[in-house]
């Protein structure tokens, strides 16, 4: 029997009764699925899916409808973590009423079970409306990607003592607009133990030290997959990179040489040569579990 779904309450309780909250972003099925197997206990269809699967320099670009379509890749293969997705660059900066409408396209048409948002204390009222419309929201503060041209690139916030207030202030408003957590990238060690402290929601860090309720790391990051960028908290725990690489040139090489592929993966002539008869060559067809169309309507 598989585990039950985890829920918002569930990720809530965590904060006083543990184990810590461990996130990943994913963007597809397969992955999803291998995440979730591992054990992952939040997926976040993160708007970083910009720079990693579309080869952006940044997340502004990312649209509404392209986390949406990734959403539901993802919800499709998830059957005990949670789906949480991420509005995107200029889907809900405008207005509350934007951000509500947003919030519910990522659970109507991308299959999340709540969102995430970049802002502090700004941003309490879009917070508060679309948590009135029944939606989680977790709250990302300190280094907000989205702000990459305000922040002048991707640095650490939060250093010096009037911004570091300033960021314990927004951990406070944003927990009374109602969000359910906290992310916290990029800010020193010592400020997100402070800001976890001071808040009753769990905080996830990432770049922000040991001290909080729970990490996430880039999917594509974690497993080594991605050589364009390696902050200082990014930590490998596999080099799929380089066995791509090299399965890739194993193949290369038995495709030029003509040894794959060999008679153990081609077909005969009749359906009684197969030893498993005429069955459907990849896996049963018919209907698919899950959440939604496959294709973006
Ligand atoms: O988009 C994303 O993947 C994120 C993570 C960096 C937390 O927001």
């Amino acid at each position: 029997m598989s585990s039950p779904k985890i829920t918002v309450p569930d990720l809530r309780a965590r904060k006083t009764q543990g184990p810590k909250i461990a996130m990943l972003t994913a963007y597809d099925a397969t992955m999803a699925k291998l995440l979730e197997q591992g054990g992952a206990d939040v997926l976040l269809v993160g708007d970083s899916l910009g720079m990693v699967v579309q080869g952006l320099p940044n997340t502004l670009p990312v649209t509404l409808d392209e986390m949406c379509y990734h959403g539901r890749a993802v919800a499709r293969a998830a059957r005990r973590a949670h789906v949480m997705g991420d509005l995107p660059f200029m889907s809900y900066q405008a207005s509350p009423e934007q951000a509500v409408m947003a919030a519910g396209r990522l659970l109507k048409e991308g299959g999340c079970e709540s969102v995430k948002l970049e802002g502090g204390a700004d941003f309490a009222e879009h917070v508060r409306r679309i948590v009135r419309a029944s939606i989680p929201v977790m709250a990302h503060i300190g280094l907000t990607p989205q702000s990459v041209h305000a922040m002048g690139g991707f640095r650490v916030q939060g250093r010096e003592p009037q911004a570091a207030e300033r960021l314990l202030e927004d951990a406070r408003v944003l927990e009374q607009a109602g969000a359910f957590a906290l992310l916290l990238e990029g800010i020193p060690s010592a400020l997100a133990e402070r800001i976890t402290q001071a808040v009753s929601i769990p905080t996830v860090g990432i770049g922000a030290g040991p001290g909080c309720d729970g990490q996430v790391l880039v999917c594509y990051d974690f497993l080594g997959m991605y050589p364009d960028l390696r902050p200082r908290f990014v930590k490998h725990f596999a080099e799929v990179g380089e066995s791509i690489v090299s399965a890739t040139r194993a193949y290369v090489a038995e495709v030029q040489a003509g040894t794959f592929p060999d008679q153990s993966h081609s077909f005969g002539a009749g359906p009684r040569a197969e030893p498993s008869g005429n069955r459907p060559v990849v896996g049963e067809s018919g209907a698919q579990a899950g959440y939604g169309p496959a294709n973006d309507e």
